[in-house]
Formats: C-alpha cells, structure tokens, sequence
C-alpha cells in the first residue's frame, strides 16, 4: 500500500470510533469492546456504560492499556474471545475494531453474537480482502482522501501517530463479499457496509429484549 510520509500518518481505527459510539446505547450497564488493544475505545466507553469489559488476547496491549486508564468501571481482561470466560449474563453492547479478521469468520461471528443480550447491539469496524472492482474503487477513493486527512490533521498538530506500534496486526483473509454472506446467514438482518480507510462496517441486533 501507499505510505504517507510518517508526519502525515493518522490513526484510522479511532476514526469510526464515533460510529461506534453512536451504535452504543446512551446509557448502558455493560460494554465488551473485543480486540482492544492499548485501550482508546474503551476509554471512551467508560463514560456510557457502567462496566465496561476490555478484552484482548495479548498480555502486552492488556498490560498498556491499564497502565493508561484511570477509571474504575472497567476490567482488563486477558485472553481469546472464542473462549474466554466474559459475563455470563451478556452485554448491551460488543464492539470489534479491526480484530474480527484475526479470528476464523463464522466461529468469531457466532461467537460475538452469543456475547450479547437479547436486544443487544455487536458493532464491527473490520477490515477485509480487496477482490471486487467495487472494493478496488473504495481502495482508490481512499488513498487521496487518506493524505487529505493526514494533511488536515498536521495542520493541527495532530497527525503523525499511526495506530501504538508494537500492535498485533496481520491482513484480512476474508473479503468483503464473504463477510457479507457469512453475516447474512449467522446474523440475519445485519448490514454489513464499505468505508473509506480500507474499513467496513457491521452492525446487528440481537433479537429480543427490550
Ligand atoms: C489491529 S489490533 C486493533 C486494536 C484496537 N481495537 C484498536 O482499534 O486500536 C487487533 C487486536 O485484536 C487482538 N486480538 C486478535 N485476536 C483476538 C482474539 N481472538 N481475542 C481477543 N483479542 C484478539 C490483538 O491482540 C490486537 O490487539
């Protein structure tokens, strides 16, 4: 992929995190963010929920993201979410930023959904396998408009910070098409979108509840 020059890198995971928090209901008990990594999410999520669950599975992110967080209604929890223990009543709320492509598609779906409350809300920032001329055209559609951003935000002071190094990342397997149709058959009724940034979007309720 293009670079930028590092001064204009930019972080595009915190980008949809104001999606994500329009996803999450205004007040809430309880919020899992899956994959958190150092935190940021979850940082945010503090403020609208009354206990928040911040899960990833390796002991470094864990290890930085308590180091940078204050708040008290929230647990750093380490391990896998196929099969961690998490809380046995469910959540209002999960919410996977850039870490459902880490796991195998239909398992990490099914399982994400099963975290959830009747009711509940999984919103998904992912990222996927570039295969369609739809997909290449989002991809091209990108890449001016990820300088833009860079260059806005220099003016600010704010660009030059990529995502923390030392993350664990890796590409997607699955592309767009295939996440699409694995959602449609574990998780009927979601919608599953493309986004600028080389993101897509998912986004389901859980039948049921309130
Ligand atoms: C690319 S990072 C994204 C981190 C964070 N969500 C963000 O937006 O900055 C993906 C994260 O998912 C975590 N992860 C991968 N597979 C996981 C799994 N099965 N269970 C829990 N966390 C996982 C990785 O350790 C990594 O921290």
């Amino acid at each position: 992929m293009f670079q930028l020059p590092r001064a204009l890198l930019w972080d595009h995971n915190a980008h949809f995190h104001p999606w994500l928090l329009r996803q999450v209901p205004q007040r809430c008990s309880r919020v899992l963010d899956v994959g958190c990594g150092t935190g940021a999410l979850v940082r945010r999520l503090v403020e609208r929920a009354d206990f928040v669950d911040g899960l990833d599975v390796s002991a470094e992110m864990i290890d930085q993201a308590s180091a940078r967080t204050s708040a008290t209604n929230v647990r750093w929890l380490r391990g896998d979410v196929l099969d961690a223990d998490l809380h046995p009543e469910g959540y209002d709320a999960v919410t996977a930023v850039s870490s459902l492509h880490h796991m195998p598609l239909r398992p990490g779906l099914t399982r994400l959904a099963s975290l959830l409350r009747p009711g509940g809300v999984l919103a998904v920032i992912g990222l996927y396998r570039e295969e369609s001329a739809a997909d290449f055209a989002m991809a091209a559609a990108s890449f001016p408009a990820n300088a833009a951003v860079g260059a806005y935000l220099a003016t600010r002071g704010r660009a030059g910070k990529p995502h923390d190094e030392g993350m664990p990342v890796q590409d997607a397997n699955a592309t767009f098409a295939e996440i699409r149709d694995a959602a449609g058959e574990v998780l009927p009724g979601a919608q599953v979108r493309r986004h600028l940034f080389w993101r897509h979007s998912l986004l389901w309720r859980k039948p049921g509840g309130r």
